[in-house]
């Protein structure tokens, strides 16, 4: 990625990794991401702030020098997650007086990441400032987003918050700035749902906080930097709150056509109550779709043949990310079917203890469906639509 000037004396020296297509061997990247580095030049002192994936510390070395960048006093690290952290020891080497700047949890995940020895670090503390002359950063510790060491850092002179992961999008884009606030928001919510949402209590008090300072551009460490910032604090704080939509995700597998005669008579049964209804067929469901389903949703109900005694492993393997996803759903219940036996029901409910739902009666037949088995599900889909008058506002 090419240097851009945020402002004077402030630049984006990241990378935009076009070609990445998998993160942490787990969330789909259909749209890239990007590495963001701000490099800060005070009057005095000069401060980077995250650097890049190891795989494209080249970029940043290259863009360091093309602004002949001879000293940096301080590397800021608002995350020890090596996207960000992990090109950091070469970053020493280069500039062997830099000071890494972080708090105490940070410092010791580096140390333990990245074996940087301990006299590299100047440690912080909340709200503790250092300056650069003209130009003064203040750190502001925010854990749990989405590691616990995580924290925000905030140039206080030109108003511009650091965030790190927080607020930020997987998305590759040559935009510095968002420019298409509808494809940030997409990308954002996935960014929210894969990464965020399990720390939705932590983010309502890192939004107060930020609700106190005067933020004139936000910039993360991942996709385009907001100008107008209330765009995505605005759509972080409905996507943190308590409210659910009229909503039902239905996860589902069918391997010899029973579950999903189950599953499309139930869609349709939902439609007519003017219930939102999301299936998924996992045997090809991009995860990060089904976790920003489950931003919104109230109610989970989930629809597997049975496996030998179980869920079909495909059907584990979402629960056991809705269950790690913790999202704010409040009913839940399962569909399926099986052939001669089985405990699929009580393996799906005993992996989702994190999930605060009430169970709704499920709906387990004996092989193929029959006409007392859609009456079963038209009693669901009106159970369903009860409890979604309780607890939505219309
Ligand atoms: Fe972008 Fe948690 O690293």
């Amino acid at each position: 990625m090419a240097v851009r000037e945020i402002k004077q004396n402030i630049y984006a020296v990241g990378s935009i990794d076009w070609d990445r297509r998998l993160f942490d061997e787990l969330i789909p990247l259909p749209d890239g991401t990007s590495y963001n580095s701000y490099l800060i030049k005070g009057s005095e002192k000069i401060a980077l702030i995250d650097a890049v994936d190891p795989t494209k510390r080249h970029e940043l070395m290259a863009n360091l020098e093309q602004l002949n960048i001879n000293k940096i006093d301080y590397v800021i690290s608002n995350h020890a997650e090596q996207d960000h952290s992990g090109s950091i020891p070469q970053i020493l080497e280069l500039y062997p007086d830099a000071k890494v700047v972080t708090n105490q949890k940070c410092k010791g995940m580096l140390m333990d990441l990245l074996l940087i020895p301990e006299d590299k670090f100047l440690t912080i503390n909340d709200r503790e400032t250092i300056s650069l002359g003209n130009k003064t950063l203040e750190f502001i510790l925010a854990p749990w987003v989405h590691w616990p060491e995580t924290m925000f850092t905030y140039l206080k002179e030109d108003r511009i918050l650091f965030t790190c992961d927080f607020l930020g999008s997987h998305l590759a884009t040559s935009d510095l700035f968002v420019t298409d606030e509808a494809r940030v928001y997409e990308a954002a919510k996935r960014y929210y749902a894969e990464i965020m949402m399990p720390f939705r209590t932590s983010i309502k008090r890192h939004l107060e906080v930020i609700k106190g300072m005067e933020v004139e551009i936000a910039a993360p460490s991942h996709g385009p930097v907001y100008q107008r910032p209330e765009f995505i604090l605005s759509a972080y704080r409905e996507w943190v709150s308590d409210e659910v939509k009229n909503e039902v995700i239905v996860p589902y597998i069918s391997m010899h056509g029973s579950t999903e005669k189950l599953v499309n008579y139930f869609v349709n049964a939902l439609i007519e109550r003017k219930i939102s209804v999301k299936p998924f067929n996992l045997t090809r469901t991009d995860i990060g779709h089904l976790a920003m389903a489950l931003v919104d949703a109230a109610t989970i109900v989930i629809a597997s043949p049975t496996v030998l005694v179980g869920p079909h492993p495909l059907v584990v393997y979402a629960v056991y990310l809705v269950n790690a996803l913790r999202p704010k759903l409040r009913f839940a219940s399962v569909i399926g079917s099986y052939g001669w036996g089985g405990r699929m029901l009580e393996q799906i409910k005993g992996m989702t203890t994190n999930l605060k739902v009430e169970f709704i009666e499920p709906l387990i037949v004996k092989g193929y469906p029959r006409e007392e088995d859609f009456k079963s599900l038209d009693k669901l889909a009106d159970e369903i639509l009860k409890k979604h008058k309780e607890v939505i506002q219309q």
